[in-house]
C-alpha cells in the first residue's frame, strides 16, 4: 500500500493560534501520518492559544483516525516580521503581550530550534497579516503595503534562510497562497494581492537556490476560501465560500481545511521527492473559471 508515511520527521508549523486554519488543518495532517509537531504561535496569541489547548478546547480537532489525540512537543513564540531583536520597535518591546516572551524574532526561534532539537525536515509557513487588508490598494498607505510584505512574504524568504541550514537533503517547505495574486479579487486589499503574488515568485526563486544549496523543496499551496480567523477579520469571506461553492468546477462541495491538509502533506512527504517550485492549486478547481456561471447577466442567457 502506498501511504504518506513521517514517521521519524519532524516538522516545524509556523501560523497557528487556534484550531480554525489551514496551519491547524496541516499540523493535524502531519501528525497522523507521524510526524513530531513543533508550533510557532504569533508571539501575542501564545497565552490564548496554550490556554485553551490545556482547557481542552480544541480536544475534537486533535482527534486522529486511530481515536487518541495529537499533541506538539513545544510551542515557540515568534514574531515572523522580526529577524532579529535588535529590529523590534520600543513599543513591540515593551508591550505586555512580548514582554512575557523572550528570543520570539525569526534567528533567535532558529536558534533555540537548533539547540533543542537540531534538525527540522519539514518548515510550514502559514501566516499573513496586512494592517490595511481592508482598504483597496489605491488607498493604501506605503507604511501598510510594506507591512503587508514584510509579514506575509520576507518572512518566508527569511525563515527558509534561518531554517534551511536545519534542514537535511529531502527536507521541505511548504506556504500558503491565495488566487487574488493573480487575478483582482476585491475586498482582498492593503497589499496582500502583492504580497502573495510576491510569495508565488519567491516559491520559484526560493526552489531553485534552497534545492541548490541544501536539497530543500519548496512549494505552495493556493487554498479555496474558509472562514479561519484571519479570514473573518478581512470580512467579506461568507460570500467567497458561498461564490466557490457556485461558480467552482466541483459544484456544491464545500472545501474543508482537511483538504489542504492532505495535499499538504503529500507535497511535504518524500511521495513530491521530484515537486519543488510549484503552486498547487487546492480550491475545487475554481481558478481554472474564467467566467462567474451565477452571474445575473449569465443567467439572463441575452
Ligand atoms: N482562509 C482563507 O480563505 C485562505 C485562502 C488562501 C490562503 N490563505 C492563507 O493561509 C495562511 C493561513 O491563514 P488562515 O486563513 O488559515 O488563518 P489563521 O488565522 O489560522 O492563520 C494566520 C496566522 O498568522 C499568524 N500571524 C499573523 N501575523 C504574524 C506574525 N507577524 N508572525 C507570526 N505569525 C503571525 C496569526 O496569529 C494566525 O495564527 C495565510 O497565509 C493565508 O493568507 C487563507
Amino acid at each position: 500500500m502506498l501511504k504518506i508515511d513521517l514517521k521519524g520527521k519532524r516538522a516545524l508549523i509556523v501560523g497557528i493560534g487556534d484550531d480554525q486554519g489551514y496551519g491547524w488543518a496541516i499540523a493535524t495532517a502531519l501528525a497522523e501520518a507521524g510526524a513530531e509537531i513543533l508550533i510557532g504561535t504569533w508571539a501575542p496569541v501564545v497565552k490564548i492559544f496554550t490556554t485553551s489547548w490545556k482547557q481542552g478546547k480544541f480536544d475534537a480537532s486533535r482527534k486522529l483516525s486511530d481515536g487518541t489525540l495529537w499533541n506538539y512537543s513545544k510551542v515557540y513564540p515568534i514574531d515572523a516580521s522580526f529577524d532579529r531583536p535588535e529590529e523590534v520597535p520600543e513599543e513591540v518591546k515593551s508591550n505586555k503581550r512580548y514582554l512575557e516572551h523572550g528570543h520570539y524574532t525569526i534567528s533567535e526561534v532558529a536558534t533555540l530550534v537548533a539547540e533543542e532539537y537540531g534538525q527540522v525536515d519539514i518548515l510550514v509557513h502559514s501566516l499573513a497579516n496586512a494592517p490595511e487588508v481592508k482598504k483597496p490598494l489605491l488607498e493604501t498607505s506605503r507604511a501598510g503595503y510594506l507591512a503587508a510584505l514584510s509579514s506575509s512574504s520576507y518572512s518566508l524568504v527569511s525563515l527558509l534562510a534561518h531554517f534551511g541550514p536545519l534542514m537535511p537533503p529531502g527536507g521541505s517547505l511548504l506556504s500558503l497562497t491565495y488566487i487574488a495574486s493573480e487575478r483582482a479579487v476585491p475586498g482582498y486589499g492593503g497589499g496582500m494581492s502583492s504580497a502573495k503574488a510576491a510569495l508565488e515568485s519567491d516559491t520559484r526563486t526560493l526552489a531553485w537556490e534552497a534545492g541548490r544549496k541544501w536539497g530543500v523543496r519548496v512549494n505552495t499551496i493556493s487554498a479555496g476560501p474558509l472562514g479561519s480567523r484571519a479570514a473573518r477579520a478581512i470580512g467579506f469571506i461568507g460570500s467567497m465560500i458561498e461564490y466557490s461553492k457556485s461558480n467552482a468546477p466541483l459544484k456544491d462541495k464545500e472545501m474543508l481545511a482537511e483538504e489542504v491538509g492532505h495535499s499538504a502533506s503529500f507535497l511535504l512527504s518524500p511521495l513530491a521527492s521530484a515537486i519543488t517550485g510549484v503552486t498547487l492549486y487546492v480550491d475545487n478547481g475554481l481558478h481554472a473559471m474564467g467566467l462567474a456561471v451565477d452571474s445575473p447577466s449569465i443567467e439572463r442567457g441575452v
